[in-house]
């Protein structure tokens, strides 16, 4: 199944920054800012980061960017691991290969929602900043002001986000420089899967933007309203990204002639749909050659029905359960002025644990 190879893992060993760097073995040769064990990431400057000759001229010549980097991949990676907590495929991240490991890869929906949420990160960071007025570069959207519709009473006001910037940028740092990822006849490469994923993610920050309004005049009336769009808070892209996870289609690979019949997907592929060319492994067990953790020692909810139910979580090879104490504060009472005391309530709880 695993057909690459690749020599030059360990070069892709960092504490601070997780790289994914075997450009002509595993064909990913992008890389990300992770978070360590050991906390924040601290300050580096471009030269003392392994970066691609493309990203390290890009990060020289945008320095000030380097922090919404670190910040849009800390999003991304607590969102993808929110997303996952229920399911067997945790998000669990390792330091080494790579940020994702084996996910990064593998051509499955789990990486095509790496991907997604990856650049979705940084454009969210990028903008977020350039809003908060810390850039020159960007800044609010201002080709909505003066716009609106005062017949109807509102117009643009405000700090409209301005995505363009973040977009641009996420496109420049983590595309392969590959100019059309589209392929009617031939199929995908690994790269070209990738790219087309990581744009759907940046279409979501569009697609999930919002627009919010204030009310002027006389109180109540509401007679002028200012608005201004927003991004969405991330934890909404990260939903709306799981959806298309559900939905993504599988598309032919095309370093490989036979892609089964039936497992191709025959129509044209919508810009905002998720795509990957391999199934994904079912994440039961643990293979280490793979980076798959396996389910054993997962948590698991005896009386759910959904993917945390032990029968789906543990693959049914049943669970252990343990009673656990839980002290929590109750009972809290208000003391006037100004303190709440509270008395400690220990419970014990069941939790069950996978074979
Ligand atoms: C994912 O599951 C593994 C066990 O399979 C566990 O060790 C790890 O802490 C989990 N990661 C997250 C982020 O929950
Ligand atoms: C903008 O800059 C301020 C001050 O340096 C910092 O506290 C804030 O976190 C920055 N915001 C973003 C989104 O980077
Ligand atoms: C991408 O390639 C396809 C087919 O090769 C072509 O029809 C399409 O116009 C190209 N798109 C761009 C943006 O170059
Ligand atoms: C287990 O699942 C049930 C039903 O989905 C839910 O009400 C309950 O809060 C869950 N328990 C835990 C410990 O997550």
């Amino acid at each position: 199944m695993e057909r690459r190879s690749c020599g030059v893992r360990h070069m892709c060993t960092l504490s601070l920054l997780l790289v994914s760097v075997c450009p002509l073995c595993c064909r990913a040769s992008w890389m990300w800012l992770g978070v360590t064990s050991a906390g924040l990431p601290e300050q580096r400057g471009c030269s003392d980061l392994p970066l691609s000759h493309r990203q390290r001229d890009l990060c020289r010549k945008k320095p000030f960017l380097l922090p919404s980097i670190q910040d849009g991949a800390q999003l991304a990676i607590a969102e993808c691991q929110s997303q996952f907590r229920h399911e067997r495929w945790n998000c669990s991240t390792t330091e080494q290969p790579s940020v994702f490991g084996y996910e990064l890869t593998s051509g499955t929906k789990e990486t095509a929602f790496i991907y997604a949420v990856m650049a979705a990160g940084l454009v969210h960071a990028v903008t977020r900043s350039c809003s908060q007025g810390n850039m020159t570069e960007c800044g609010c959207d201002t080709r909505l002001q003066g716009g609106g519709s005062p017949k109807e009473g509102w117009h643009w006001g405000g700090c409209s986000d301005q995505v363009q910037y973040g977009i641009w940028f996420s496109r420049k740092f983590i595309d392969n420089s590959v100019k059309n990822t589209s392929t009617s006849r031939g199929g995908y490469t690994l790269s070209t899967c990738n790219q087309h994923n990581s744009e759907a993610g940046r279409q979501a920050i569009v697609r999930t933007m919002s627009t919010h309004c204030r009310c002027h005049g006389i109180s109540g009336s509401c007679a002028l309203k200012t608005c201004w769009k927003t991004v969405a808070a991330f934890e909404r892209v990260g939903v709306y990204l799981k959806e298309q996870y559900e939905d993504s289609v599988q598309v032919s690979d095309r370093s490989r002639r036979k892609t089964r019949r039936k497992d191709r997907h025959r129509l044209p592929v919508d810009m905002h749909q998720l795509i990957f060319f391999n199934k994904s492994p079912n994440y039961c067990v643990e293979d280490r050659r793979r980076g798959i953790a396996g389910t054993r020692g997962r948590r698991c909810n005896r009386t759910s029905t959904g993917s945390d139910s032990c029968v789906l979580l543990c693959c049914g090879r049943g669970y252990n359960t343990h009673l656990v104490r839980h002290v929590q504060r109750c009972e809290c009472k208000f003391i006037w002025c100004c303190y709440v005391r509270c008395r400690r309530c220990e419970s014990m709880n069941d939790m069950h644990t996978c074979k």
